[in-house]
């Protein structure tokens, strides 16, 4: 049982790689994620993990380009819990820290969870990136063709948040 609000946050340390990189399989058939044409390695990225009573409930990674400080993956193991929201204000305050300007993410067409979610705590639609997923599927060959709901995965949409 997962009470709601109750999680620590911490970095992601060494030697949370190998049941990270576990979940990225068990979820997303690999570690690796692609968007916008470029290929991650999410389980060697910085991010944070949230903690209930010891155990991993959820993690989050970023990349950062300059002022731009991407959101590779979040997943959260006890969804509509607060965890998502949680590990979010992480990465805010991470990438004040670091000075970034714009947190931005993508996601695909077919993820609707993701998009309330998303657009939930403050994030704004920004783009769309239509047969995206086509060209990450030379990267990534893994990408199932077929997602949430029975919608086929095609395209990238993409979101952001400004910090001022
Ligand atoms: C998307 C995801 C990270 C959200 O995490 P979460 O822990 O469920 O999110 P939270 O509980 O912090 O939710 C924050 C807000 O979004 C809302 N929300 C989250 N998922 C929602 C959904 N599917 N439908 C409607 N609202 C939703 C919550 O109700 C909450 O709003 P509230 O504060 O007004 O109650 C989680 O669903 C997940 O891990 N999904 C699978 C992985 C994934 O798709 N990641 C994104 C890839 S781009």
């Amino acid at each position: 049982m997962v009470d709601q609000q109750m999680f620590d946050i911490t970095p992601i340390q060494e030697n949370d790689q190998e049941w990270f990189a576990k979940l990225l399989v068990e979820r997303w058939d690999s570690p690796k994620v692609v968007s916008r044409g470029q290929l991650h390695h999410a389980d060697q990225l910085p991010g944070f993990v949230a903690w209930s009573q010891d155990k991993p409930v959820g993690v989050i990674t970023y990349h950062t380009v300059g002022i731009q400080c991407e959101i590779v993956t979040i997943n959260s193991l006890h969804e509509r819990k607060g965890i998502g929201r949680k590990l979010i204000e992480a990465i805010i305050s991470a990438a004040r820290t670091i000075g970034c300007e714009r947190i931005w993410l993508t996601t695909t067409n077919d993820n609707i969870p993701a998009l309330v979610f998303y657009q939930k705590i403050g994030f704004r639609l920004a783009a769309l990136h239509i047969d995206a997923i086509n060209s990450s599927r030379n990267l990534k060959p893994e990408i199932p063709d077929i997602g949430y709901g029975g919608i086929p995965i095609r395209d990238e949409i993409e979101l952001e948040y400004w910090l001022n």
